[in-house]
């Protein structure tokens, strides 16, 4: 008798796309551009190299806040030939901290471009400007109106929790998924929607 094919266990790829480091001093020119950058070293990362819109969570050991980011993963052609270090540089959306040796969880979501050799600064300004609207069109796509009403912030489960007093696991059951939580929210609640600042 033949053993019946059941095909092979599903992959769960989610962490794939999840990198977590300690934010590390950069070359320093991310705030002369005006695109200030919390850098963590990217050479393990199985993704491809480009720009991708996705989330940052600073501190998440302790469960702190999620950004929307606009990141960026390779050797900055630009600037470096064939020797340049493989990094992960987010630029972090409604946000102004200096973060050096904090951790961050960074989410890749959605792959927006390849890394692109620019001729000077003053171009890859011009499309990093580009990207980060790029970001907030998708931000906005997602469709949540917590996004919508504040463009830029996720809420966490915590974040919610402290806010409208409700016990964490209460919402992490009610609304198994980031995305469902923020649809949760309401602009017109007295605690204001979940990724209201
Ligand atoms: C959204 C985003 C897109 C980027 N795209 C490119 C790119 O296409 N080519 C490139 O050479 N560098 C790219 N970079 C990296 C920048 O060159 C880098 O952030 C800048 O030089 C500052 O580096 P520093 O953080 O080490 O100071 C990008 C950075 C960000 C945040």
């Amino acid at each position: 008798m033949q053993t019946p094919d059941i095909g092979r266990p599903p992959v769960d790829r989610r962490h794939d796309r999840v990198v977590e480091g300690v934010v590390a001093h950069g070359d320093k020119r991310g705030r002369l551009l005006g695109f200030p950058t919390a850098n963590i070293a990217g050479d393990s990362v199985i993704l491809e190299d480009g720009v991708w819109a996705g989330t940052v969570q600073v501190d998440p050991q302790g469960d702190g806040r999620v950004y929307v980011a606009a990141i960026s993963l390779g050797s900055r052609p630009t600037y470096y030939a064939q020797d340049g270090v493989r990094l992960i540089e987010a630029f972090l959306l409604d946000f102004d901290e200096q973060i050096y040796g904090r951790r961050v969880r960074v989410q890749f979501i959605h792959r927006l471009r390849p890394q692109w050799g620019f001729e000077d600064s003053s171009h890859l300004v011009r499309q990093l400007r580009r990207d980060v609207a790029d970001v907030e069109a998708w931000a906005r796509q997602q469709g949540s109106r917590a996004v919508r009403s504040c463009p830029l912030q996720v809420p966490s489960y915590s974040w919610v929790a402290a806010r409208t007093q409700l016990p964490v696991g209460y919402l992490r059951h009610r609304y198994p998924s980031l995305e469902q939580l923020r649809d949760a929210g309401s602009p017109s609640a007295a605690s204001g929607p979940p990724g209201a600042g």
